[in-house]
């Protein structure tokens, strides 16, 4: 089995539907035949949150969303557990920071797009890549699902790992492979551009009904006529219906848009209904986990000192390698 790794940011209260398809999703089918590790990346969430009672609540969001999606026994190969209860996790990346040009860090595109940015940043910002890395070898992690614009970031673990193998002539950690899925690398949303936070076009899994139906019908369409022919590969609309149909429906609404007399309007509420009965069942097993946040604490427990043995295995022999 190999063992693959993704993690849920604490930095949105609650997943977003972007979040799902790249993040979980993926997971849920690696988790069929792989060792699974999803983390709570909270300790990175601080260079953006100051605020701990936002810091709480988004990790409880987190932790509720995710639970309710993963089928039950799917738990079997999944391990879900937070990086703030890793304790070797910051001494490791001191020591993989001892070894880590500056050079190197000064052209990682995420302090770089801050710096642009920000006339301020914090360190943790530029350290960044380096606390990455640590989350990757720490575990002896296999692969990595990240979107096009992270892949620098898995070159940095490989490099910054290397970098300890050849100063300490030593051999302790794998090499990381990403994994990058490009249907759903650019999910189109409302607007059509990628969907994210900083263009406020997002969607939450489990997002209100009513702010649902309002944030599907704002997707931008083209502005055919009514009778016209349409193209459901262009379509922002139909993009979202082939992430989340079956096969049957989507060949069938692809038919519709083709003969014409079908407004973008009516694809919009096929793509509603859609969405709603995929999340529907995950909203009773939302409410059941809001109630009953003991049994997410008590797995997590569990979970969290299971990853903390090893890290700090690793960091025990990394420590004896450098003589300390
Ligand atoms: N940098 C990731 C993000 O921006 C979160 C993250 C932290 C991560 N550590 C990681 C991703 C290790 C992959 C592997 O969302």
């Amino acid at each position: 089995m190999k063992k693959i790794l993704t993690w849920m940011k604490a930095t949105w209260e609650g997943l977003h539907l972007w979040n799902y398809l790249w993040g979980l999703k993926n997971c849920l089918d690696f988790s069929k035949w792989q060792d699974t590790y999803i983390f709570l990346a909270n300790l990175h969430s601080l260079t953006s949150i100051k605020d701990a009672e936002t810091m709480r609540k988004n990790r409880k969001a987190m932790l509720l969303d995710y639970f309710s999606l993963i089928p039950e026994d799917r738990l079997e190969n999944i391990t879900i557990y937070e990086q703030s209860k890793i304790d070797r996790i910051n001494d490791i990346t001191w020591i993989l920071s001892s070894v880590t040009p500056y050079s190197l860090m000064l052209r990682a595109h995420s302090f770089k797009d801050s710096k642009n940015k920000n006339s301020e940043i914090n360190m943790a910002v530029f350290n960044y890549p380096m606390l990455m890395t640590s989350d990757i070898i720490a575990y002896d992690i296999d692969i990595v699902p990240l979107w096009k614009d992270q892949t620098q970031h898995l070159e940095f673990a490989r490099d910054i790992a290397e970098n300890f193998h050849k100063t300490y002539d030593c051999e302790i950690f794998k090499m990381p492979y990403i994994h990058c899925d490009e249907k759903v690398m650019t999910i189109p949303w409302l607007d059509g551009r990628k969907m994210s936070k900083s263009y406020d076009n997002d969607i939450k899994v489990f997002e209100k009904k009513d702010i649902l139906k309002k944030k599907v019908m704002s997707i931008v369409t083209g502005s055919e006529t009514l009778e016209e022919a349409k193209n459901p590969d262009n379509c922002n609309v139909f993009a979202l219906i082939k992430l989340f149909a079956s096969k049957e429906k989507q060949d069938e609404i692809a038919l519709k848009y083709k003969a014409g007399n079908y407004w973008y309007w009516h694809a919009k509420l096929e793509l509603l209904e859609i969405l709603e009965n995929f999340i529907e069942p995950f909203r009773k097993r939302r409410k059941f986990f809001e109630e009953n946040f003991d049994i997410i604490e008590k797995k997590l427990d569990e979970w969290n000192i299971k990853m903390n043995k090893l890290a700090s295995e690793k960091y025990e022999k990394m420590m004896k390698i450098v003589g300390l």
